[in-house]
């Protein structure tokens, strides 16, 4: 078991390197849209943002199509698998698998709040049983070498979040947890649809500044209507990390702000259009293996903002849609459609900022 781990350690180590793995800035594990097309996409735009997985069901991982489901590029790294399950050794299992794919970390859901997800006890649910969450995290820590992570909200329905999330919080750190990613809004279990519920439930920043404060070994990650890598600086004043999820997949020239501004790097492009022409290698390779166009160009919908040409673009992609034998050419054509434009200069980096 210890070289066991010990390898594991290595690879990891080797992972991290090749990676560098940060948690200052992630993307929100968001289903049906964080698939690895949409990752790989992403990761062209930000070189050092934490991607994370949707989430998969520990039944999906043990019985579904693994291969398939936990599928990813190398390119992606940094990435974090997104379990879903309340089960210790289920998860401690999916772990190790996950681990022994190559995921940089596993992160468990204590936040969703779907139907479907609630009857198997696990989701936002979990945040009324701290204590099964501690024994989930122990478990999979003693399974694996690569971070534990959990994902919750502030609270549910009639907690209050102020001794709900410090339980909540003492529990999976004592675990061992290493992040605790805060939506810093409840969850309603009863009455509110999972989209209402990322927009209903008021925002309450300070209760996870104050969860910071209180746990100051614990790394805490911020989430919830961050709109803007300048918000995401504010709130880095107050937090280890942020972690940013609709305006990143709505907006995802943003992302071409993140490794300038909060790690010093430069942008891998010089623009929205040049990260887009960079994708298409890709497009053709998955293409040639069977993949729909439309597939991968459904992630790039919002991919320019106030260009010349950029809702020609966003027609022409929706054209996408109906057509099973689209190529990388079509995407070339839309891409014709729209000026490029440099973010070379502190004014253009400002403004994909604010
Ligand atoms: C379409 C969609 C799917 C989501 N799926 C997941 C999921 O699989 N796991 C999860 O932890 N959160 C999920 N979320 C919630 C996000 O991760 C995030 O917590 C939420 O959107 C708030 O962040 P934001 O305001 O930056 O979008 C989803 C959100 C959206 C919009």
């Amino acid at each position: 078991m210890g070289r066991l781990k010990n390898e594991k350690n290595k690879k990891n180590e080797k992972n991290n390197e090749m990676s560098s793995l940060s948690r200052k800035f992630a993307l929100a594990p968001m289903m049906d849209w964080t698939d690895r097309h949409c990752r790989f996409f992403h990761r062209l735009l930000t070189r050092r943002a934490l991607l994370y997985t949707e989430m998969l069901t520990t039944g999906a991982v043990l019985h579904g199509e693994r291969a398939r489901l936990l599928r990813f590029d190398p390119a992606e790294h940094p990435l974090a698998l997104q379990l879903g399950g309340c089960d210790p050794q289920a998860l401690a299992t999916c772990a190790r698998i996950g681990a022994e794919m190559g995921f940089d970390e596993i992160n468990l859901n204590a936040g969703c709040p779907s139907d479907r997800v609630r009857e198997g006890r696990f989701g936002a649910c979990l945040m009324a049983e701290p204590e099964l969450v501690g024994d989930c995290v122990a478990a999979m820590k003693a399974a694996v070498a690569i971070p534990v992570t959990v994902k919750c909200r502030i609270g549910i329905d009639n907690q209050d979040p102020e001794p709900a999330l410090e339980h909540f919080a003492q529990s999976v750190e004592r675990a061992g947890a290493d992040a605790l990613i805060v939506h810093a809004r409840k969850a309603w279990l009863e009455g509110l649809s999972p989209r209402e519920n990322r927009e209903v439930p008021p925002l309450d920043y300070d209760r996870v500044y104050r969860l910071k404060r209180a746990h100051p070994r614990l790394p805490v990650i911020l989430n919830g209507g961050v709109a803007s890598i300048e918000g995401a600086i504010t709130h880095l004043a107050h937090v280890d990390g942020v972690m940013m999820g609709r305006a990143a997949y709505q907006e995802p020239w943003r992302l071409l702000a993140v490794d300038p501004l909060l790690f010093g790097e430069t942008a891998r492009f010089r623009s929205p259009k040049q990260a887009a022409a960079a994708l298409m290698p890709y497009v053709e390779r998955e293409v040639a293996r069977g993949t729909r166009l439309h597939a991968i160009t459904r992630h790039l919908h919002g991919l320019f903002d106030a260009v010349p040409g950029a809702r020609a673009f966003r027609r022409h992609l929706a054209g996408a849609a109906g057509m099973s034998h689209a190529g990388a050419e079509y995407l070339a054509a839309g891409l014709a459609l729209v000026a490029d434009r440099d973010l070379d200069s502190d004014r253009e980096l400002a403004h994909i900022a604010a």
